[in-house]
Order: structure tokens, then sequence, then C-alpha cells
């Protein structure tokens, strides 16, 4: 405000002033000079306003059904269960996972923001104005004044007597945020409590035996599900590693077999994949075996989740040399001599080791499910 401008009003005035004035008084104090505002519509309910008017309508509608249509996607998560290739249309379904999700997002973000553009262009009256350039920071008065210039702004785009708009709009902003809520609100959704000594509970993982007695068998991933299903599954027996070799294994249950889909679903599963390790002879002698855990082993092989207890990426690294098992994330290293447990990096509880043995026919098979929750932590766990 230069110092030849006009002077600010007393409290006493400010308050005596109406909206208009204020408005009036908030131009001139910056040096604006409203010139006119002209009117985007000056025939009033013309046809082509009502189109605009539609047209506008169309975007934010569009954008609630498409955040509607994220959230659906999001709660009924077994409309998208894995299926194996052979339900060629279930299968489908599955691969259309993450595009239904990215599509959905995507269209409702894009809709309300071509609704709002579209809006300000057909409806907002660009004013002309000129202003002088001031310096210094707000006083009382400009705040004042920029709220009644927001108000008359507010009022000029004739948004209050637009309810077609308000409520397409107000849908779309209200499912937008819903369907941003409900990613994060999504993960809290499993009660780890609830019926824990089920498989899918945080307690248990695949390699839990259907029912009691039940062989879990170590199987290894050929890569191809008709194979297995021809020549049966690929079980591991003692002489399959050689000394100092590790193999990925995933469990299979004998109440599982011939089921295409249960077998396919055992190799995707999240916390089924086991690293079987089998130590060379001079460093199983130098083993270290974890209390309560010291029969978990059988001869030179030892069976760690590879599930990382830091965040849960795939502990995917056996350094033979150093007995070394590493996870790329975040650079955490376990000691395989050492029961895993974690000797460099953020993780700190040892990857969970599955108790093994053989059967009478030479095959490797899990003697039960893990003894604790594998992977990284989560309140209810003590340890
Ligand atoms: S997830 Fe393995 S180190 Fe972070």
């Amino acid at each position: 405000m230069s110092a030849e401008g006009p002077q600010p009003p007393s409290e006493a005035e400010l308050a005596e002033m109406d909206r208009d004035q204020l408005l009036k008084l908030g131009g001139q104090l910056d040096g604006v000079e409203i010139i006119d505002y002209p009117e985007p519509w000056p025939v009033k309910n013309t046809r082509a306003e009502r189109r605009a008017q539609r047209l506008v309508a169309f975007w934010f509608a569009l954008s609630a059904l498409a955040g509607l249509a994220f959230v659906v996607v999001i709660a009924w998560p077994h409309w998208w269960e894995y299926k194996d290739p052979s339900d060629v249309s279930g299968h489908a379904t599955y691969s259309l996972y993450t595009p239904a999700l990215g599509v959905t997002l995507g269209l409702a973000v894009l809709s309300l923001g071509i609704g709002v553009i579209l809006y300000t262009k057909k409806f907002v009256p660009q004013e002309n104005a000129v202003q002088q350039r001031s310096d210094g920071p707000s006083a009382e008065v400009d705040r004042a004044t920029i709220l009644a210039h927001l108000a008359d702004a507010g009022s000029r785009s004739t948004i209050a007597r637009r309810s077609l708009i308000k409520r397409t709009a107000g849908a779309s902003a209200g499912v937008l945020g819903l369907a941003v809520a409900a990613l994060p609100l999504a993960s809290f959704i499993k009660d780890p409590w609830k019926d824990t000594e089920n498989e899918n509970s945080l307690w248990h993982t695949g390699w839990q035996p259907q029912h009691p007695g039940e062989v879990v068998y170590l199987r290894a991933n050929t890569g191809s599900l008709d194979d297995d299903v021809k020549n049966g599954v690929t079980l591991l027996r003692v002489e399959d590693l050689d000394a100092g070799g590790m193999e990925t294994v995933f469990p299979y249950r004998k109440s599982e077999a011939g089921n295409r889909e249960a077998l396919a679903a055992a190799l995707t599963r999240v916390d089924n994949p086991v690293m079987l390790i089998r130590l060379r002879p001079t460093d199983a002698a130098r083993v270290v075996k974890r209390k309560g855990q010291e029969d978990y082993n059988f001869g030179d092989y030892y069976a760690y989740t590879k599930i990382c207890s830091h965040v849960g990426c795939p502990t995917s690294l056996y350094e033979q040399r150093t007995n070394r098992i590493l996870c790329p994330c975040h650079q955490s290293q376990f000691d395989a001599l050492h029961y895993a447990k974690p000797i460099f990096g953020p993780a700190t509880r040892p990857l969970a080791q599955l108790p093994i043995t053989v059967d009478a026919e030479g095959y490797l098979i899990a003697r039960g499910d893990f003894n604790e929750a594998i992977g990284p932590a989560f309140w209810e766990r003590k340890s």
C-alpha cells in the first residue's frame, strides 16, 4: 500500500461496512480496480447453459461412480482370488485386479478434475481487474477484505442455486474421500484374534495340517502345474540337495492331491515359501540351535521361512560361503548356523524355523506349522 493510497478505516468503520463496501475497499487498498465481471450466461436458463450444467454434472457423477467402483473392488477381494490358468475366466478375472484398482481410482480423480475445470470455465465470471503491486505482510484489514472477496466470488459463481452440480460434486468428493480412506483402513480389517487356530490367521501358515495327523510334504515349484498333476507334485527327498545347496519349498498336503486350485494356491500364498538349506558337514558341526528347537532340523537340512522378520520381504539370498541369509530390501543378514538370528541390518528377530523330518520313503516332511507367527511384528505378538 502506497503512502498516497487510501488510508485503512478504523475498526469501528470496518465493522459498519457491508460485503460490497469491503470488496471495494479491499481492491482500493491493494491498488486493484475491478473493471467488470462479464457474465458468462447473460441470458439465464438458455439451452446452452443447461447443457453446460449437465456436462459438468456428468463428470462429477462419473467421478462418484468410479470412486464407488474402486471401493467395491477393494471391499470384495474374493472376486479376484487366484485361479489357476486352466480356469480361463477365473484366471482372467484374477489378472484384472490391479488394472481394476488403477482404472477406477484414476477415472475418479480425472473426472473430478475435469468437472472442476469445466465448472470454472463455464460458470465462474472472469473478472477484469487492474492491480498494482504491493509489498509487505497482510494486515488485518486485508484478511477481512479477502474473505469478502472470496464470499463474493462464491456468490457470483452461482453455485448456491445449482443444486444438481452441488449434489453430484458432493457425491464425487464424498465417495472419493471414502475410497482414499479405504486404502489405509483395508489393512486393519483382519482381526488377528479371530479364530487364531485357523490357517488364515496371522499365527499360522499354509504349513498347518488340514486335520490332525495329516502329512505335509516339502514341494518344489517346477513352474508347471500341468506337470504336477500329470506326474505328481515334485516332492523333495533327502538326496535331492547337494551340501551347501538351497531350494525354495512349498507345502503339499495330502488332502489337496489332485485339487488343481489348491495346488496352485499353495505356490502363491505369501506365507508359504520356505528356504530349505543343506549345510556342508563342516558347517553343520558348528550349528548353534535355539532353545526349544533342538530337533527342528533333519541332519544337515534346516528350513527357515523366507519372509523377513523386519517388514516381510522375501529373504531369497543364501550365501553358501558365509552361511548368511540376506534380505535385499534393507540388507538384514541372518546367520543360518545360528537359528537364523539377525546379525546385521534392521531386523531384530530370527527367521522362524520350520520343524522338518523324513518319512519312511525318504521324503522330507514338515512336523507341523511354525511355532510362532512369521514375518514382521504386529501389536499382539509377544516377541
Ligand atoms: S524387510 Fe528384510 S531387511 Fe527390511
